[in-house]
């Protein structure tokens, strides 16, 4: 089934904050421009990880998963399909633009896009981090992992793990926290999904190969005024030491370093406390949006 996270594309009217956000903070590389204006960020060998794509409001535009064969990228679809979804092919011009040889595509039943692809485009030896940093843990762990925000925990889960496949690595419920954590490859999650009454992106997280450069990253943003969502901190599940910064699009990034990798004999655990120490929420938090909203639920029908 999916391999990897491959790429990522979020629309946003604060396209210009992210040049240097992105290079001079994160440590991504500037790619070529896709053809809508796109600013394309690289965090590896790959041709983008990251496109900031010009929009009226900030949105996730979609995930792009990876696939080594065409037939895997089928049977996902078919899959997609029995669900009750409708499934499209990607157009080879769009493929192009997405630095793939080709993909399917279909919205989840949370009104995310999710774009299955394979023949991602790599130029080795040639990424160049946007400041001194030591480069990004990706590879077959693809370029980290996303956090979404659902209104039915149960229903996500049933999609994701049930339909997609995702293997489920943790849970965490920490009070009013419940969340689950799932993993596709080596990485101990690529995707979480946590019970909130709306939808929405909270975070992406990005892995970088020293601590050094969590913590460089965490004195720019200091320094660029760019708001810390949650300090240093050690995730229990993932033992991930990282930050959380509020992006100029209104989700976080995840900063982190570490990561636990898990293979296929793991089994799942719970945990009543989401970090070993440190993540305390950042000091602007109340003034912040909680995560980047897509949408809110549906009004609840009249009984
Ligand atoms: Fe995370």
């Amino acid at each position: 089934m999916l391999e990897s996270l491959a790429y990522v594309g979020i629309a946003t009217p604060a396209q210009k904050e992210w040049d240097h956000f992105g290079t001079r903070v994160l440590g991504l590389e500037r790619g070529p421009d896709g053809p809508d204006g796109a600013q394309r960020y690289r965090a590896d060998d790959a041709l983008f990880r990251l496109a900031i794509h010009p929009g009226e409001r900030n949105d996730v535009a979609y995930f792009g998963w990876g696939v080594s064969l065409p037939e895997q990228a089928r049977e996902v679809a078919q899959r997609v399909e029995a669900s009750g979804l409708e499934v499209f092919d990607g157009d080879p011009e769009t493929a192009e633009h997405r630095g793939v040889e080709g993909f399917v595509w279909f919205h989840d039943p949370f009104g995310f896009r999710h774009e299955v692809s394979w023949g991602q485009v790599f130029l080795p030896s040639t990424f160049r981090p946007g400041r001194a940093h030591s480069g990004f843990k990706t590879g077959e762990q693809g370029v980290g992992h996303v956090v979404l925000l659902v209104p039915d925990l149960e229903a996500a889960d049933e999609f994701f793990r049930g339909v997609l496949d995702f293997k489920l690595s943790d849970r965490i419920i920490d009070g009013k926290l419940d969340g689950r954590f799932y993993h596709v490859n080596g990485r101990h999650h690529t995707l979480a999904l946590i019970q909130a009454p709306m939808t929405g992106l909270h975070h992406l997280m990005l892995e970088a190969n020293s601590l050094d450069d969590v913590g460089t990253a965490l004195d720019l943003c200091n320094e660029h005024g760019h708001p810390i969502v949650s300090s240093l901190g050690r995730h229990t599940n993932d033992l991930m030491t990282s930050f959380y910064v509020h992006t100029p699009s209104h989700f976080a990034i995840e900063y982190g370093y570490g990561g636990l990798a898990v293979d296929d004999l793991w089994v799942p655990r719970t945990f009543h406390k989401a970090s070993i120490w440190g993540h305390a929420p950042g000091e602007r938090n109340a003034e912040l949006p909680p995560a980047l909203v897509t949408r809110m639920p549906e009004p609840a029908a009249a009984p």
